[in-house]
Order: C-alpha cells, then structure tokens, then sequence
C-alpha cells in the first residue's frame, strides 16, 4: 500500500499511528522539513544562556550569543560526533565536549582543540564550519517565539504560519507591558500513543464531557464557597467549562483550519460571560493596567477574542487566553513527550501569573484530573488500533459543512467538527507523499 491510499476523505487508515516505517518517514519528510518550533527567547534572555531541545528526534541548542544574537545549532560535536551540550538550559560562554575537549564559543565556531598539533594532517583549523557545532539551516522569529527548518528550501516562517499568527498577537497584546516571558519551570510527560493524537484531542470540542466525565463531576459537586479566596478556583472553573453542553459548543463555538495544518478552537461570539478570564478575583487589577497601557477600546478588543487550543502543526499546541503552551516531541510511532510552559505576561499583576500555574497544574502537569483522562485514552487508542477487524479511522464528523472564511482559512460547522483532523491529514500527506 503506497502513502496515497493511508489518507481518504473522511477516514484514515491505522497504519498511520502504528507503523515504525510511517514514523521514520514522517521525522525525513515532515519534522526535517517543516517549520518546528525551537523555543521562546526569553528562555535565553542573557548572552551565554541556552536552552537544548529536538527536531525531528536529533539534538539541537537555541543560544543567545555575547552579541545578543539567538543561533539554532545541532549539539553535536564536529570532532566525534558527541552531543556537547548535556543540561537542558543554563549559561555558558564556552561548550566543551566531554570526550575530548573540543570547545566552541555560542555561535557553534571550533574555538579550542587540545594539542593540535597531531589534528594537522586533518587540517582542522580553529573557526572552520566544517569542524563546528553545524547551524541548522534556517531560523525565525515570530515575536519572540523561535521556529527552526532543518531544510534549506522552503516557505518563510511567516508564509508557513500565515493568518495563525493572530493566536500569538492574542497571547501577546494581552500583556500590559507590551512582553511575554517563559516562567515557572516545565510540566513534562509521556504518553504511549503517537504524536498525531494529541493534536485531534486539543481542537476536539465532542470529548470533554465523555473523557473528562469524572473531573466535570467533581467540580460541579464542590461547594461554590471555592471562589471566594481565589485559591483553586480556575481549576474548578475550567472543570466546569469543559462540562458545558454539546449544544454549547454547536452554537457558541468555533473552530477553523489553515493552511500547513494549523487550527484554532474558540469562542466566536465575544460575549463577556463565556470568557471566563472576567471572573477571576485579578481581573479588576488586570483590566486597569490593560487599559492604562493601550486605551479601553483597544483593551476591550483584546480581551472579546476567547481562542481555547491553537495547534501550530506539528509541534505545538497553545491557549492564548491561559497563557499556556504545550511543545509536542515525538520519540517514536508509539512514544510521545509533551512539555508544557506558561508565560508570564509583563504588567500584568502577580496574581494572574499564580492563575497561570494554577491552570497548568490542572490541564498540563501529571497530577492533573484533566490530563490524566485524556493520557489514559491515548493509551487506548494504541492498544486499541491494534485489534483488526476495521483498518479505517473515521474522520468525517462536520464533513461538508466547512466554508471558507478567507483563502486556505476553512470554518467549521461548528466546535464539534473534526475538520481540524481532516485539514491535519491532508497536509501530511502532502509533506509525505513529496
Ligand atoms: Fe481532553
């Protein structure tokens, strides 16, 4: 069966979740060619900071350099191949490898080799790019939120993202003081399942009140006395939420897919009492410094925009309105790592940055009754796809009904449609099938 016939409308088959091949063609054709997301730059505010991660599973570091310039390299050594930088963040202003002392400053250049004399006829010369940790082959900026392509050739990050740049504008213009940064450490976990799934789940408006039955419960069974100090309340307020009805999220939300499948799940009707920021205990404090920095009807506009999950494909998954963001790392067909991060937003009070951790704590860290479900049907997913009987994923729910809002922006029918999957397939099979 050629890559073609994996994908047709409305269904997909399950080889694409549970073949290694698939999995290996995926990191060749689509991690090592589309844009991935890398890291914020507030993770690497001073010169010498860095921060590691992975594309399409190989090593790489995001560092600031003494010019204040930010370089994607691969850590990996120009010598023996070793990956030379082993923490996930710190500071330094020399990278030395481990095996054998090769050292190169934050751009990747070779700066030291011990005893040179018996590299020289190799011809290692200090500063040669041959020699140094390599630079990825292209790297953007979005607004401080750093993307890199492991291909040479290809659409500019701003062509790749497109009109979904307006999901990190909402996160951004919600700060008071014009910035966002990265704080408040890492939630981290694994799941067995693949890496697709994570991505029809955080745009999937049907599940909540299936998956999430248990958490929806609790919530509305404790005693609403919870908001009266603050303390827990957005978890018991964003349990709730997911507990609305069906016919909520058919009438009041939205969801919408872009080009290089990117999508967005959201309320459309910017009405005050769905976004539920305006109940928080800070938001009186939140809404003066909002305004006092950019004029109440600015500040008015900012907050009428409730975007839930806006998945970047294929790396991240974030919620503007929570200031959260979820980086989606594939390890393998069966194997997937998600880090979650929250953002502090810059004049903002501390109270909110509180809330900012509180919400993770509920949605993204592993003790949360939310994430909890939803790792528990991934893994059956997995263990489920593997029965036969039916080799074919349905897709196709709001089949049909899509309209298309602006050129490539497809509008669901409404926030029960599976057109974000639809749209996510599609691309990948056009990454795939090249
Ligand atoms: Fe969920």
């Amino acid at each position: 069966m050629n890559i073609d016939q994996l994908v047709e409308a409305g269904r997909v088959h399950r080889r694409v979740y549970l073949d290694p091949d698939i999995f290996d063609l995926e990191l060749k054709k689509l991690f090592s060619v589309a844009w991935i997301y890398v890291g914020h730059e507030s993770q690497v505010p001073n010169p010498g900071d860095y921060y590691c991660t992975e594309i399409a599973c190989q090593p790489v570091i995001m560092t600031r350099n003494v010019d204040n310039s930010i370089h994607v390299l691969f850590n990996r050594c120009g010598h023996r191949g070793a990956k030379v930088v082993s923490d996930e963040s710190g500071n330094s202003d020399i990278f030395t490898c481990c095996y054998h002392g090769w050292s190169y400053s934050n751009d990747g250049k070779l700066i030291a080799v011990p005893q040179p004399r018996g590299y020289e006829k190799n011809s290692v010369k200090i500063g040669d790019p041959a020699f140094g940790m390599a630079v990825v082959p292209r790297f953007e900026s979005y607004r401080g939120f750093v993307f890199a392509s492991l291909s040479p050739t290809g659409p500019s990050l701003n062509k790749f993202l497109g009109s979904i740049t307006k999901s990190f504008d909402d996160l951004i213009d919600r700060a008071p003081g014009g910035d966002i940064v990265v704080q408040g450490g890492v939630a981290r976990h694994l799941y067995r399942g693949n890496w697709k799934l994570i991505f029809e789940n955080l745009c999937d408006g049907l599940h909540p009140n299936c998956v999430h039955k248990s958490s929806i419960e609790a919530a509305e069974n404790q005693d609403d006395s919870v908001f009266s100090d603050g303390a827990g309340e957005i978890g018991v307020r964003q349990m709730r939420q997911n507990g609305v009805p069906w016919s909520f999220w058919e009438e009041s939300v939205g969801l919408w897919a872009f080009p290089y499948g990117h999508s967005y799940l959201g309320d459309y009707h910017d009405d005050e009492k769905l976004i539920i920021e305006r109940k928080n205990p800070f938001f009186k404090a939140y809404y003066s410094a909002l305004k006092k920095a950019k004029g109440k009807n600015k500040a008015e506009k900012i907050l009428s925009i409730a975007r839930w999950n806006t998945n970047v494909f294929p790396t991240i998954s974030f919620m503007s309105q929570f200031r959260q963001l979820r980086v989606i790392r594939p390890l393998s067909v069966d194997k997937t790592e998600v880090l979650g991060f929250c953002f502090r937003l810059k004049g903002a009070p501390e109270a909110m940055f509180h809330d900012t951790i509180r919400f993770a704590n509920i949605t993204n860290a592993v003790a949360s009754p939310v994430l909890t479900d939803d790792l528990e049907t991934y893994d059956r997913i997995r263990r489920g796809l593997e029965a036969q009987g039916n080799d074919w994923i349905s897709t196709g729910r709001g089949m049909g009904k899509d309209t298309e809002e602006e050129r490539g922006v497809l509008r669901a029918e409404n926030g029960l449609s599976e057109l974000h999957i639809r749209n996510m397939f599609n691309v990948w099979l056009s990454y795939l099938s090249k």
